[in-house]
């Protein structure tokens, strides 16, 4: 039997070149792969863990979709599906909630992180998310999930869980590995931290112009474009991440070297540097427009998916509802 690889991003805005590397790109590798079946959705229930707007939900969970497709997911290939249309996943992490302790969840990073960005909002169902997410892959025992390196707490919840629900219950959930791609870290355009939606200016989205990509890159922070590697802001170390990812390491070492004699010239690295940008993100925002043009042909496959997902997951439910004693 061939792996399962399931993946998936949150609907809650459009998708940026840190989804794009971090992610999208692993799914992308994964797909063409003929080893795997590959498994791709939109996380539109982990978008309620969040404070969230509904009618902009509905408009993300069919951008996101449209952002998958235009950057080359194919459903052809892969399985590609709404998390909320099947309601097995809800179902599975109230099984699975059974053999994980609060405490556990209370203390993960990640947890922490999103309730200092919203304290009027610590929910349960925010406290859940990791347990959410397990279930998303357990649904289909999916052994590989391409995803960035910020994911990683919630993948060692997913395989804690599958031990312990093997353990128990004799189940045989494999234990889920992250599948990195080489953009698993990418930097925020600001030079601290990761770049997120949720950090303005911190961000490239795909659909970006040229213009829109320059006027972003202009604001990034830089020094005198002097020095030596090891005192090089964050800012400048985050620029160079990003020529190496678009334009290759060598680019990268001739910046290096330049930083260490001559001096770099900022406002010609970032020119070069928004048009290789621009050259990756010119066919994804051609197929874009295409499939905006299309609307039944997006609806059709986001119903085609959603079917043949529900499907397999259904199976390991009952599987689960029967070892449990529940059926
Ligand atoms: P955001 O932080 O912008 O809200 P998400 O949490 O929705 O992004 O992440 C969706 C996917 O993209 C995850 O697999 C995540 O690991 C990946 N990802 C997000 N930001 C980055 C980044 N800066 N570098 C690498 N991967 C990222
Ligand atoms: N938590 C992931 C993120 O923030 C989204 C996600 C939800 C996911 N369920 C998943 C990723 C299952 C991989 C597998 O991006």
């Amino acid at each position: 039997m061939k792996k399962r690889v399931l993946s998936g991003i949150r609907a809650t805005g459009r998708l940026h070149l840190g989804n794009y590397l971090g992610a999208i790109k692993g799914m992308l590798a994964l797909q063409d792969d003929s080893e795997y079946e590959t498994l791709y959705m939109v996380a539109d229930l982990h978008s309620i863990t969040t404070p969230y707007n509904v009618e902009e939900l509905k408009r993300n969970r069919r951008e996101v979709m449209i952002d998958y497709l235009a950057a080359g997911l194919d459903p052809q290939k892969s399985i590609l599906f709404q998390q909320a249309a099947n309601p097995h996943h809800a179902e599975l992490s109230f099984y699975l909630s059974s053999v994980v302790t609060i405490a556990k969840m209370q203390h993960l990073p990640t947890f922490k992180d999103k309730v200092k960005l919203h304290p009027q909002h610590s929910t349960m169902a925010l406290l859940n998310y990791p347990i959410l997410m397990t279930a998303d892959i357990l649904a289909y025992k999916a052994s590989a999930v391409p995803v960035g390196i910020d994911q990683e707490p919630h993948l060692e919840v997913a395989r804690e869980i599958a031990r312990r629900m093997n353990q128990d219950y004799g189940t045989d959930f494999p234990e889920p590995q992250t599948f990195k791609s080489k953009g698993e870290y990418v930097p925020s355009l600001t030079g601290e931290g990761k770049m997120s939606k949720s950090v303005e200016g911190s961000y490239i989205n795909l659909t970006d112009d040229l213009d829109t990509i320059k006027a972003k890159l202009a604001k990034a922070p830089t020094d005198e474009g002097k020095g030596t590697l090891e005192s090089m802001p964050a800012g400048v170390s985050a620029l160079l991440t990003f020529v190496q990812l678009f334009q290759g390491e060598e680019k990268r070492k001739e910046y290096e070297n330049k930083y260490q004699s001559e001096g770099i010239r900022y406002g010609d690295l970032k020119k070069e540097l928004a048009e290789a940008i621009h050259v990756d993100l010119m066919p994804i925002q051609e197929k874009r427009k295409e499939l905006e043009n299309n609307p039944q042909e997006v609806d059709k496959i986001i119903n085609e998916g959603n079917e043949k997902a529900r499907e397999i997951a259904k199976e390991t439910v009952k599987e689960v509802r029967e070892k449990m004693g529940l059926l």
